[in-house]
């Protein structure tokens, strides 16, 4: 079997394969297309939908993808003393943060809400029809050759797809190392994309309160905050073992005492999430709110002690 992938933003918004067995790759390089178009936000949970960072992990995300989870989180938060700063982590294209911030300013308007991704931006190289993306340390993430859209990341298998895998590795071989090679001489030059969604790009630039930046949970915060949020990305598929204890160990450090930890995960939008917040108390974190049946890492949460 050959398996192609939608390339031009017409082939997205006329995209009948939108059924879990043969979804296709859509090319990252569409993001900035879709921004102006009226139906642009499910065009772009459309494209991030199999789309990963270098680590491995999906940037898919949804419009209100848990908003009876966020509701009751803030009317617990209400019988708290009151957040100054608050950090929203991996928030991919910043459409689920900014749902959060909505909130959380009608329940506390001198909140400072900073959001942030491992993978905010990529660089794609261009040469002809070929278009190469890579992440912010120069790995290759997506390789575009029209019929074909080539997840480097996440690749097909090449028991169902072994032409695919044939193509792509003369298309390397061909063009993409060329162009690599010519990228890293600095001789051709990437162009950033942004994968913040215009709406939060813009709410960033009307509103103090909300900022937007680059944090990777496997590295020290910079300062510590009141609350810190998680929201679909302390997956066990995302970390190892080891990474965990970093992360946690991150997480704790990152928080003032008696701050809180928002971690959860769901499905799509409006989907039960398995969550909770956790509030740094002494030398570890103990449970304050539950939904579901808890967040995926809540035993190493419970069981960490510094
Ligand atoms: C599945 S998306 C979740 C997006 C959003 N929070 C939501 O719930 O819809 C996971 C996000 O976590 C990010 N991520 C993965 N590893 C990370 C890390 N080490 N630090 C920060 N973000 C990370 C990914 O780039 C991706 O954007």
């Amino acid at each position: 079997m050959i398996k192609t992938g939608i390339t031009k933003l017409n082939q997205l918004s006329n995209d009948k394969t939108f059924c879990r067995k043969e979804l296709k790759n859509v090319s990252i390089t569409l993001y900035d297309q879709t921004l102006h178009l009226v139906d642009g936000d499910q065009l772009a949970e459309r494209i991030l939908l199999l789309f990963s960072d270098e680590r491995g992990a999906y940037k898919r995300t949804y419009q209100k993808r848990f908003e009876a989870f966020d509701l009751a989180v803030i009317k617990m938060l209400k019988k708290l003393p009151p957040p100054q700063t608050f950090h929203d982590c991996g928030v991919s294209d910043g459409r689920t943060g900014l749902d959060f911030f909505e909130k959380m300013v009608s329940a506390f308007p001198e909140i400072q809400y900073f959001a942030s991704d491992y993978n905010p931006s990529v660089f794609v190289l261009e040469k002809g029809k070929l278009k190469v993306t890579l992440s912010h340390t120069g790995k290759i993430l997506e390789i575009l050759f029209p019929p074909f859209v080539f997840n480097k990341i996440k690749r097909d298998s090449f028991r169902h797809y072994p032409l695919n895998h044939l193509i792509l590795f003369f298309i390397e071989k061909f063009w993409v190392n060329s162009l690599i090679k010519k990228y890293q001489q600095g001789l051709v030059k990437a162009k950033e994309q942004l994968l913040f969604a215009p709406k939060v790009l813009q709410k960033a630039q009307t509103d103090k309160r909300f900022q937007l930046g680059q944090h990777d949970l496997l590295q020290p915060f910079k300062e510590p905050d009141c609350i810190i949020r998680a929201m679909n990305v302390l997956n066990p598929s995302y970390f190892s073992e080891t990474e965990f204890a970093q992360v946690i160990r991150n997480l704790y450090e990152g928080l003032r005492e008696n701050g809180l930890l928002i971690a959860g995960s769901n499905q799509e939008a409006g989907t039960i999430v398995n969550g909770g917040i956790y509030q740094k108390k002494g030398n570890g974190f103990s449970k304050v709110f539950n939904s579901g049946e808890g967040a995926p890492i809540e035993s190493l949460l419970l069981n960490f002690k510094i």
